[in-house]
Protein backbone atom coordinates (compact mmCIF):
# COMPACT_ATOMS: atom_id res chain seq x y z
CA UNK A 1 0.00 0.00 0.00
CA UNK A 2 1.56 3.71 -1.01
CA UNK A 3 0.72 6.54 1.77
CA UNK A 4 -0.96 9.25 -0.46
CA UNK A 5 -0.45 11.66 1.65
CA UNK A 6 3.44 10.89 2.00
CA UNK A 7 3.12 10.88 -1.63
CA UNK A 8 1.54 14.49 -1.59
CA UNK A 9 3.56 15.86 1.09
CA UNK A 10 6.90 15.11 -1.30
CA UNK A 11 5.48 16.13 -3.94
CA UNK A 12 4.50 20.06 -1.92
CA UNK A 13 8.20 20.41 -0.77
CA UNK A 14 9.42 20.32 -4.41
CA UNK A 15 10.33 23.61 -5.51
CA UNK A 16 8.56 25.28 -8.80
CA UNK A 17 12.07 26.21 -10.47
CA UNK A 18 11.15 29.40 -11.49
CA UNK A 19 9.22 31.17 -8.11
CA UNK A 20 11.48 29.11 -6.23
CA UNK A 21 9.01 28.12 -3.40
CA UNK A 22 7.03 24.93 -3.18
CA UNK A 23 4.52 23.68 -5.22
CA UNK A 24 1.89 22.91 -2.28
CA UNK A 25 2.71 26.95 -0.82
CA UNK A 26 2.33 27.68 -4.55
CA UNK A 27 -1.37 25.70 -4.20
CA UNK A 28 0.04 23.71 -7.27
CA UNK A 29 -0.92 20.89 -6.17
CA UNK A 30 -4.09 18.95 -7.01
CA UNK A 31 -5.03 15.87 -7.54
CA UNK A 32 -3.08 12.82 -6.28
CA UNK A 33 -4.23 9.57 -6.45
CA UNK A 34 -2.32 5.96 -6.28
CA UNK A 35 -3.27 2.60 -7.65
CA UNK A 36 -1.11 0.02 -5.77
CA UNK A 37 2.07 1.01 -6.99
CA UNK A 38 1.31 3.39 -9.92
CA UNK A 39 0.56 7.17 -9.04
CA UNK A 40 -1.64 10.01 -10.80
CA UNK A 41 -0.68 13.03 -10.06
CA UNK A 42 -2.28 16.90 -11.18
CA UNK A 43 -0.14 19.53 -10.97
CA UNK A 44 -1.55 23.86 -12.31
CA UNK A 45 0.93 25.49 -14.02
CA UNK A 46 1.49 29.34 -13.19
CA UNK A 47 2.51 30.07 -16.89
CA UNK A 48 2.04 27.32 -19.54
CA UNK A 49 4.96 27.10 -22.18
CA UNK A 50 6.96 27.28 -19.23
CA UNK A 51 10.99 26.57 -20.29
CA UNK A 52 11.46 24.63 -17.05
CA UNK A 53 8.88 22.09 -17.43
CA UNK A 54 10.57 19.35 -17.88
CA UNK A 55 12.59 20.24 -14.57
CA UNK A 56 9.73 20.56 -12.49
CA UNK A 57 8.41 16.95 -14.37
CA UNK A 58 11.73 15.46 -13.39
CA UNK A 59 11.50 17.05 -9.81
CA UNK A 60 8.18 15.87 -9.54
CA UNK A 61 8.85 12.13 -10.68
CA UNK A 62 11.98 12.00 -8.57
CA UNK A 63 10.20 13.17 -5.09
CA UNK A 64 6.97 10.72 -6.17
CA UNK A 65 9.67 7.79 -6.77
CA UNK A 66 11.29 8.48 -3.38
CA UNK A 67 7.88 6.86 -1.82
CA UNK A 68 7.78 3.71 -0.32
CA UNK A 69 6.05 1.68 -2.65
CA UNK A 70 5.55 3.93 -6.00
CA UNK A 71 6.90 2.09 -8.67
CA UNK A 72 5.15 4.67 -11.72
CA UNK A 73 4.30 8.56 -11.07
CA UNK A 74 2.00 9.70 -14.19
CA UNK A 75 1.90 13.27 -14.29
CA UNK A 76 -0.27 15.94 -15.81
CA UNK A 77 0.05 19.24 -15.79
CA UNK A 78 -3.19 21.80 -16.22
CA UNK A 79 -2.99 25.46 -16.18
CA UNK A 80 -4.53 28.32 -13.63
CA UNK A 81 -7.28 29.80 -14.06
CA UNK A 82 -7.13 33.57 -14.61
CA UNK A 83 -8.37 34.12 -11.14
CA UNK A 84 -6.11 31.59 -9.58
CA UNK A 85 -2.82 33.18 -11.37
CA UNK A 86 -4.12 36.87 -10.28
CA UNK A 87 -4.51 35.26 -6.74
CA UNK A 88 -0.83 33.38 -6.88
CA UNK A 89 0.67 36.48 -8.42
CA UNK A 90 -0.91 38.81 -5.60
CA UNK A 91 0.69 37.00 -2.72
CA UNK A 92 3.86 36.72 -4.68
CA UNK A 93 4.00 40.40 -4.88
CA UNK A 94 3.00 40.73 -0.97
CA UNK A 95 0.88 42.43 1.15
CA UNK A 96 1.77 45.83 -0.67
CA UNK A 97 0.43 44.52 -4.10
CA UNK A 98 -1.11 47.65 -4.48
CA UNK A 99 1.71 49.84 -4.22
CA UNK A 100 4.32 49.28 -6.06
CA UNK A 101 7.03 48.52 -3.39
CA UNK A 102 10.80 47.54 -3.30
CA UNK A 103 10.56 44.82 -1.46
CA UNK A 104 13.98 43.90 -1.14
CA UNK A 105 14.34 47.40 0.64
CA UNK A 106 11.67 46.93 3.02
CA UNK A 107 12.33 47.53 6.76
CA UNK A 108 12.28 43.33 7.35
CA UNK A 109 13.81 42.20 4.55
CA UNK A 110 17.40 40.65 5.09
CA UNK A 111 19.23 40.89 2.08
CA UNK A 112 22.67 42.25 1.14
CA UNK A 113 22.51 44.10 -1.47
CA UNK A 114 26.36 44.64 -2.92
CA UNK A 115 27.24 46.80 -6.25
CA UNK A 116 30.52 45.95 -8.03
CA UNK A 117 31.77 49.45 -9.03
CA UNK A 118 35.02 50.50 -10.32
CA UNK A 119 36.02 53.79 -11.71
CA UNK A 120 37.37 52.13 -15.25
CA UNK A 121 35.67 50.09 -17.65
CA UNK A 122 37.36 46.72 -18.68
CA UNK A 123 38.43 45.95 -15.27
CA UNK A 124 36.07 42.88 -14.50
CA UNK A 125 33.19 44.14 -12.91
CA UNK A 126 31.19 41.76 -14.73
CA UNK A 127 33.70 38.85 -14.01
CA UNK A 128 33.38 39.59 -10.57
CA UNK A 129 30.11 39.79 -9.97
CA UNK A 130 29.00 36.24 -12.35
CA UNK A 131 31.57 34.55 -10.44
CA UNK A 132 31.00 35.74 -7.06
CA UNK A 133 27.52 35.33 -7.40
CA UNK A 134 28.14 31.50 -8.28
CA UNK A 135 30.42 30.93 -5.73
CA UNK A 136 28.05 32.55 -2.74
CA UNK A 137 25.62 30.40 -4.46
CA UNK A 138 27.62 27.48 -4.48
CA UNK A 139 27.50 28.18 -0.36
CA UNK A 140 23.71 27.65 -0.15
CA UNK A 141 22.99 31.28 -0.61
CA UNK A 142 20.10 32.44 -2.12
CA UNK A 143 21.88 35.14 -5.30
CA UNK A 144 20.54 37.45 -7.65
CA UNK A 145 21.80 39.30 -10.39
CA UNK A 146 20.80 43.06 -11.43
CA UNK A 147 22.64 43.96 -14.65
CA UNK A 148 22.83 47.50 -14.09
CA UNK A 149 24.96 48.16 -16.79
CA UNK A 150 22.24 48.87 -19.46
CA UNK A 151 23.97 49.97 -22.77
CA UNK A 152 26.89 47.40 -22.18
CA UNK A 153 25.17 44.21 -20.43
CA UNK A 154 27.19 41.33 -20.36
CA UNK A 155 25.89 39.08 -17.39
CA UNK A 156 23.70 37.20 -19.47
CA UNK A 157 26.19 35.92 -21.71
CA UNK A 158 28.76 35.21 -19.16
CA UNK A 159 25.90 33.07 -17.27
CA UNK A 160 25.09 31.14 -20.40
CA UNK A 161 21.27 32.57 -19.94
CA UNK A 162 19.82 32.87 -22.96
CA UNK A 163 16.13 33.18 -22.21
CA UNK A 164 14.03 36.11 -21.33
CA UNK A 165 11.98 35.72 -17.94
CA UNK A 166 8.65 34.38 -17.41
CA UNK A 167 5.65 36.86 -17.33
CA UNK A 168 3.62 35.83 -15.08
CA UNK A 169 0.70 38.42 -15.26
CA UNK A 170 2.77 41.55 -14.07
CA UNK A 171 5.68 40.18 -12.65
CA UNK A 172 8.67 38.96 -14.67
CA UNK A 173 10.17 35.74 -13.00
CA UNK A 174 13.93 36.25 -13.73
CA UNK A 175 15.71 33.32 -15.64
CA UNK A 176 18.06 31.50 -13.33
CA UNK A 177 21.68 29.72 -13.80
CA UNK A 178 24.10 28.06 -11.37
CA UNK A 179 21.28 28.69 -9.01
CA UNK A 180 21.66 32.62 -9.70
CA UNK A 181 18.63 34.45 -10.41
CA UNK A 182 19.64 37.25 -13.21
CA UNK A 183 17.91 40.75 -14.80
CA UNK A 184 19.21 42.22 -17.40
CA UNK A 185 18.88 44.97 -20.41
CA UNK A 186 19.73 42.14 -22.67
CA UNK A 187 16.36 40.54 -22.21
CA UNK A 188 14.47 43.45 -23.69
CA UNK A 189 16.29 44.94 -26.37
CA UNK A 190 16.61 43.61 -29.78
CA UNK A 191 20.42 42.64 -30.96
CA UNK A 192 22.03 45.21 -32.31
CA UNK A 193 19.78 48.17 -31.23
CA UNK A 194 21.41 50.85 -29.42
CA UNK A 195 20.29 51.91 -25.96
CA UNK A 196 20.56 55.51 -25.86
CA UNK A 197 19.52 55.92 -22.26
CA UNK A 198 19.29 59.70 -20.32
CA UNK A 199 19.25 59.50 -16.03
CA UNK A 200 15.32 59.73 -15.53
CA UNK A 201 14.59 56.72 -18.34
CA UNK A 202 17.78 55.00 -16.42
CA UNK A 203 16.02 55.33 -12.91
CA UNK A 204 12.87 53.97 -14.19
CA UNK A 205 14.65 50.72 -15.47
CA UNK A 206 16.28 49.91 -12.47
CA UNK A 207 13.00 50.73 -10.58
CA UNK A 208 11.24 48.52 -12.95
CA UNK A 209 14.17 45.65 -12.12
CA UNK A 210 13.58 45.80 -8.25
CA UNK A 211 9.47 46.18 -8.62
CA UNK A 212 8.12 44.18 -11.36
CA UNK A 213 10.69 41.77 -11.12
CA UNK A 214 9.50 38.66 -8.11
CA UNK A 215 12.99 38.42 -6.41
CA UNK A 216 11.29 36.15 -3.79
CA UNK A 217 13.80 35.98 -0.16
CA UNK A 218 17.46 36.75 -1.24
CA UNK A 219 20.69 36.44 0.97
CA UNK A 220 22.46 38.43 -1.76
CA UNK A 221 21.73 40.77 -4.77
CA UNK A 222 24.66 42.21 -6.42
CA UNK A 223 24.68 44.88 -8.93
CA UNK A 224 27.02 44.59 -12.00
CA UNK A 225 27.66 48.59 -12.61
CA UNK A 226 28.21 50.33 -15.51
CA UNK A 227 31.87 52.14 -15.87
CA UNK A 228 31.95 54.88 -14.03
CA UNK A 229 30.23 56.52 -11.61
CA UNK A 230 26.63 58.90 -11.72
CA UNK A 231 23.82 58.24 -12.91
CA UNK A 232 23.25 54.94 -11.76
CA UNK A 233 24.93 54.85 -8.63
CA UNK A 234 22.67 57.34 -7.58
CA UNK A 235 19.86 55.55 -8.22
CA UNK A 236 20.40 52.53 -6.67
CA UNK A 237 21.40 54.25 -3.37
CA UNK A 238 18.13 55.85 -3.96
CA UNK A 239 16.23 52.53 -4.43
CA UNK A 240 18.54 50.69 -1.54
CA UNK A 241 19.61 52.88 0.64
CA UNK A 242 21.56 50.32 2.79
CA UNK A 243 23.24 48.68 -0.37
CA UNK A 244 26.96 48.32 0.08
CA UNK A 245 29.86 48.82 -2.80
CA UNK A 246 32.32 46.17 -3.92
CA UNK A 247 35.09 48.00 -5.73
CA UNK A 248 36.89 46.22 -8.44
CA UNK A 249 40.57 47.37 -9.85
CA UNK A 250 43.37 46.54 -11.11
CA UNK A 251 46.61 46.31 -10.12
CA UNK A 252 48.00 49.70 -11.73
CA UNK A 253 48.23 53.12 -9.58
CA UNK A 254 46.25 54.70 -12.70
CA UNK A 255 43.43 52.67 -11.94
CA UNK A 256 43.57 52.64 -8.54
CA UNK A 257 42.81 56.86 -9.10
CA UNK A 258 40.32 56.28 -11.09
CA UNK A 259 38.62 53.27 -8.97
CA UNK A 260 39.18 56.29 -5.63
CA UNK A 261 36.24 58.28 -7.49
CA UNK A 262 33.79 55.34 -7.22
CA UNK A 263 34.91 54.69 -3.29
CA UNK A 264 34.09 58.08 -2.48
CA UNK A 265 30.77 58.28 -4.78
CA UNK A 266 29.65 56.01 -3.03
CA UNK A 267 30.12 57.20 0.29
CA UNK A 268 28.86 60.52 -1.11
CA UNK A 269 25.65 58.58 -1.80
CA UNK A 270 26.06 56.93 1.53
CA UNK A 271 26.63 53.33 0.68
CA UNK A 272 28.97 51.28 2.49
CA UNK A 273 32.28 50.04 0.35
CA UNK A 274 32.76 46.90 1.97
CA UNK A 275 36.34 46.53 0.54
CA UNK A 276 38.64 46.15 -2.30
CA UNK A 277 39.33 43.35 -4.96
CA UNK A 278 41.94 43.40 -7.12
CA UNK A 279 41.94 41.61 -10.44
CA UNK A 280 44.25 40.63 -13.06
CA UNK A 281 46.76 40.64 -10.43
CA UNK A 282 49.37 38.17 -12.21
CA UNK A 283 49.74 35.34 -14.90
CA UNK A 284 51.08 32.10 -14.13
CA UNK A 285 53.23 30.82 -17.01
CA UNK A 286 53.85 27.38 -18.45
CA UNK A 287 56.90 27.10 -16.28
CA UNK A 288 55.26 28.20 -12.71
CA UNK A 289 56.47 31.67 -13.16
CA UNK A 290 53.81 34.99 -11.86
CA UNK A 291 54.41 37.49 -13.91
CA UNK A 292 52.17 40.89 -12.54
CA UNK A 293 51.74 42.08 -16.30
CA UNK A 294 49.70 45.25 -14.60
CA UNK A 295 52.37 46.10 -12.22
CA UNK A 296 51.26 45.29 -8.15
CA UNK A 297 50.29 46.64 -5.45
CA UNK A 298 47.22 48.82 -6.77
CA UNK A 299 44.14 47.36 -4.73
CA UNK A 300 45.83 47.06 -1.47
CA UNK A 301 46.98 50.85 -2.23
CA UNK A 302 43.23 51.97 -3.14
CA UNK A 303 41.99 50.26 -0.16
CA UNK A 304 44.23 51.77 2.34
CA UNK A 305 42.92 55.17 0.62
CA UNK A 306 39.76 54.56 1.10
CA UNK A 307 40.36 52.79 4.63
CA UNK A 308 38.50 49.83 3.58
CA UNK A 309 39.54 45.84 3.66
CA UNK A 310 41.55 44.47 0.88
CA UNK A 311 39.82 41.30 -0.35
CA UNK A 312 42.16 39.64 -2.34
CA UNK A 313 43.78 39.32 -5.50
CA UNK A 314 42.31 37.24 -8.79
CA UNK A 315 44.79 35.97 -11.07
CA UNK A 316 44.66 36.76 -15.15
CA UNK A 317 43.52 33.23 -16.33
CA UNK A 318 42.88 32.78 -19.95
CA UNK A 319 39.64 30.38 -18.83
CA UNK A 320 37.93 33.54 -16.89
CA UNK A 321 37.83 35.12 -20.51
CA UNK A 322 36.62 31.55 -22.55
CA UNK A 323 34.55 31.01 -19.91
CA UNK A 324 32.81 34.64 -20.22
CA UNK A 325 32.16 33.63 -23.80
CA UNK A 326 30.42 30.64 -23.66
CA UNK A 327 28.96 31.71 -20.11
CA UNK A 328 30.47 29.35 -18.26
CA UNK A 329 31.90 31.14 -14.94
CA UNK A 330 35.55 29.81 -13.79
CA UNK A 331 34.09 28.80 -10.80
CA UNK A 332 32.17 26.10 -12.30
CA UNK A 333 34.24 25.27 -14.85
CA UNK A 334 37.59 24.73 -13.16
CA UNK A 335 36.32 24.84 -9.25
CA UNK A 336 40.02 23.89 -7.73
CA UNK A 337 41.63 26.61 -9.89
CA UNK A 338 43.58 29.73 -8.75
CA UNK A 339 41.25 31.90 -10.00
CA UNK A 340 37.93 29.81 -8.63
CA UNK A 341 39.99 29.61 -5.40
CA UNK A 342 39.94 33.58 -4.92
CA UNK A 343 35.83 33.94 -5.75
CA UNK A 344 35.75 31.54 -3.38
CA UNK A 345 37.41 33.27 -0.85
CA UNK A 346 36.09 36.71 -1.79
CA UNK A 347 32.64 34.87 -1.27
CA UNK A 348 33.84 33.29 2.42
CA UNK A 349 35.20 37.13 3.64
CA UNK A 350 32.14 38.89 2.76
CA UNK A 351 29.82 36.31 4.51
CA UNK A 352 31.62 36.05 7.35
CA UNK A 353 32.06 39.77 7.59
CA UNK A 354 28.60 40.90 7.30
CA UNK A 355 27.70 44.34 6.57
CA UNK A 356 29.77 46.38 8.38
CA UNK A 357 28.91 49.20 10.87
CA UNK A 358 29.39 52.91 9.39
CA UNK A 359 32.86 53.03 10.75
CA UNK A 360 33.98 55.85 9.09
CA UNK A 361 31.60 58.58 8.68
CA UNK A 362 34.25 61.14 9.20
CA UNK A 363 35.24 60.34 5.49
CA UNK A 364 31.51 60.99 3.88
CA UNK A 365 31.70 63.82 1.55
CA UNK A 366 29.13 66.02 1.03
N1 LIG B 1 41.04 37.75 -14.22
C1 LIG B 1 40.80 37.72 -15.53
N2 LIG B 1 41.53 36.93 -16.35
C2 LIG B 1 41.30 36.89 -17.68
N3 LIG B 1 40.37 37.60 -18.30
C3 LIG B 1 39.60 38.43 -17.55
C4 LIG B 1 39.76 38.52 -16.12
N4 LIG B 1 38.86 39.40 -15.64
C5 LIG B 1 38.17 39.83 -16.71
N5 LIG B 1 38.62 39.26 -17.85
C6 LIG B 1 38.15 39.51 -19.21
O1 LIG B 1 38.35 40.89 -19.47
C7 LIG B 1 37.26 41.44 -20.17
C8 LIG B 1 36.63 42.56 -19.35
O2 LIG B 1 36.10 41.99 -18.16
P1 LIG B 1 34.65 42.42 -17.64
O3 LIG B 1 33.69 42.47 -18.75
O4 LIG B 1 34.35 41.55 -16.48
O5 LIG B 1 35.00 43.88 -17.13
P2 LIG B 1 34.01 45.08 -16.77
O6 LIG B 1 34.72 45.88 -15.75
O7 LIG B 1 32.69 44.54 -16.41
O8 LIG B 1 33.94 45.83 -18.14
P3 LIG B 1 32.90 46.99 -18.55
O9 LIG B 1 33.42 48.21 -17.89
O10 LIG B 1 33.01 47.03 -20.03
O11 LIG B 1 31.56 46.58 -18.04
C9 LIG B 1 36.31 40.30 -20.45
O12 LIG B 1 36.59 39.79 -21.73
C10 LIG B 1 36.67 39.28 -19.39
O13 LIG B 1 36.39 37.96 -19.80
MG1 LIG C 1 30.78 44.98 -17.19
Amino acid sequence: MVDVQAVRDAIEQVNDPEIRLGLGELGMVRDVATDKGAVAVTIALAVTGSPLRETLLDDVVEAATGIEGVTAVDVTFITMTDEERAALTGSLRGASSEEREITLAAPGSKVRVIGISSGKGGVGKSSVTANLAVALAERGKRVGIIDADVWGFSIPKMMGIDRAPTVLDDLLLPPQAYGVGVISMDFFVQPDQAVVWRGPMLHKALEQFLVDVYWGELDYLLIDMPPGTGDVAISISQYLPKSEILVVTTPQPAAQRVAVRAGLMARKVNQEVIGVIENMSWFTGDDGTRYEIFGSGGGEALAKDLEVPFLGRIPLVTAIREGADVGKPITVVDPDGEAARAFADLAAQIVATGPRLRSHPELVIS
